[in-house]
């Protein structure tokens, strides 16, 4: 695929013509460590709710757990926004999910929407292949939230992966012959992270309960907490996932448990 570049001006255009509150100030760069990074050190200078970081490639891209994010050029949409929710850190965990939902309503604008799911806390598949990643970083005082950066990396153009993960990974041009432009999903993407979040001011995840279960790929797989193994109920309306163990229902939070697939 030859390279697919972003019209930043373009861009800029059609947020304002929808009137989107996210996706500005934006600063596009071809090639940075990470635009988490970049958009974490913005928001500690003080940059405003809703500026976008994106970059065609990125060195030093990381996931969840620190484990490495890697891409190659232009060949997937990579970029961060800052949000400044102004919410009790015990909600974090819930809008993490919000997030994840609204790449995952992005993703099925552009494949069959039954092929689209979430694997807990969020990831988001095709087919149970995972086709885009999400990283929520956050600045925390004792009781709030003062900013989070929700970094969003998804496959568009590459059809060959590691070997390591070739088997569990996919990319839209893998599932389908209509491969939208980085540009395209970049729009289709804010427009879905804005809608879910104002659901989310609203009434947090209740709003949206029934489309994320509708989504939850986890529930009834087996999942390692700890030392032990258990089985995911689902997701609960705070976010966590229910989990049963030897007859005892926890609730546990992203980093205490392992889906195991
Ligand atoms: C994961 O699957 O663990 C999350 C992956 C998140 C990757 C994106 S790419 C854009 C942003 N910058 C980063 O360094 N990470 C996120």
């Amino acid at each position: 695929m030859t390279f697919d570049p972003i019209d930043q001006k373009e861009i800029l255009h059609k947020i304002s013509k929808r009137g989107l509150s996210l996706g500005h100030p934006m600063t596009y760069v071809e090639q940075t460590g990470s635009t988490n990074v970049d958009a974490m050190a913005a928001a500690r200078e003080g940059a405003a709710h809703g500026s976008l970081f994106i970059a065609d490639q990125q060195t030093q891209g990381h996931g969840r757990m620190g484990r490495p994010w890697h891409s190659r050029k232009g060949q997937s949409l990579l970029f961060s926004i800052i949000l400044r929710p102004c919410i009790p850190i015990d909600r974090l965990p819930a809008i993490t999910l919000a997030i994840g939902l609204a790449i995952a309503d992005a993703i099925a604008h552009f494949v069959d929407n039954d092929s689209v799911g979430i694997k807990w806390p969020n990831d988001v598949l095709i087919r149970s292949r995972k086709v885009a990643g999400i990283l929520i970083e956050g600045a925390l005082t004792k009781a709030h939230c003062d900013h989070i950066v929700a970094g969003i990396g998804i496959n568009i153009a590459q059809v060959k992966f590691d070997p390591s993960i070739e088997a569990k990974a996919t990319s839209l041009a893998k599932e389908t012959t209509d491969v939208p432009k980085r540009s395209e999903l970049l729009l289709v993407c804010l427009q879905c992270i804005e809608r879910r979040l104002q659901q989310f001011a609203l009434g947090g995840l209740s709003e949206m309960m029934d489309d994320l279960q509708a989504r939850d790929i986890t529930k009834g797989k087996q999942v390692r907490v700890g030392e032990r193994m258990g089985v995911a109920e689902g997701i609960a309306e705070d976010g966590r996932l229910q989990v049963m163990i030897e007859g005892q229902r926890l609730s546990v939070l992203a980093g205490e448990v392992q889906v195991v697939l």
